[in-house]
C-alpha cells in the first residue's frame, strides 16, 4: 500500500501586506457583494475578476424564491468574463463575504459547485486563477489556483 500525500498551502496575510492591485481587487469584491440579491440567505458575496487586458468583471449571488435556482456568484462573475471578453485570461479572482445577519470576519471558501467551474475555467484558459478570500473584514487567504482547494479534480481529460 502506498500513500498519497497532497498538500494544500494558503497564505494568510494581513491586508496591509498585499500589493495595491490585490487590494484594490477585494474592495471591488467587497462593493459588489451590494450588487447580490439576498433576501432569503441574507449573505451577499461578491466576486470580482482581474483579466489580462486590465478589465475587471463582477459578480454577485442571485437567489431565487424557488432556493435551488440561486447563483453563485463566483459562476454569475466567470461567465459574466467570458462571454465578453472571450480570449482575455483570468488572472486573479477576489471572493468577499457579508451577511445582514452577522458580521463576517473570516474569508469563505467558495462551495464545491463553485470549485468545479472555477476548475473549468482554468482548464479552459490553461493557466491557474490566483485565489484571494476575505470576509467583510479580517485575514485574507491567498491560493495560487483552485487546486489548492479541490485536488484530484475531475476535468475533461478522463472523457478522451
Ligand atoms: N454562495 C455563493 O454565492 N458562492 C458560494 O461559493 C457559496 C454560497 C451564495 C449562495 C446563496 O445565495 C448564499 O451564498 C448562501 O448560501
Amino acid at each position: 500500500m502506498k500513500r498519497l500525500k497532497l498538500d494544500t498551502v494558503i497564505q494568510v496575510f494581513e491586508k496591509e501586506e498585499l500589493v495595491a492591485s490585490e487590494k484594490e481587487l477585494l474592495h471591488r469584491a467587497l462593493a459588489a457583494c451590494d450588487l447580490a440579491h439576498a433576501p432569503y440567505s441574507h449573505f451577499q458575496v461578491g466576486v470580482s475578476l482581474l483579466l489580462d487586458n486590465g478589465q475587471i468583471v463582477n459578480g454577485a449571488n442571485q437567489e431565487n424564491a424557488a432556493y435551488p435556482m440561486c447563483i453563485c456568484a463566483e459562476p454569475i462573475a466567470l461567465s459574466n468574463a467570458k462571454v465578453n471578453y472571450p480570449t482575455a485570461v483570468i488572472q486573479m479572482m477576489a471572493i468577499r463575504v457579508k451577511s445582514k445577519k452577522n458580521h463576517v470576519g473570516q474569508p469563505a471558501a467558495p462551495c464545491g459547485a463553485c470549485r468545479q467551474i472555477i476548475s473549468e475555467y482554468e482548464q479552459r484558459q490553461q493557466a491557474p486563477i490566483t485565489m484571494l478570500l476575505q470576509g467583510e473584514t479580517g485575514v485574507v487567504y491567498k491560493m495560487e489556483g483552485i487546486s489548492s482547494l479541490l485536488p484530484l479534480s475531475f476535468d475533461a481529460s478522463f472523457l478522451e
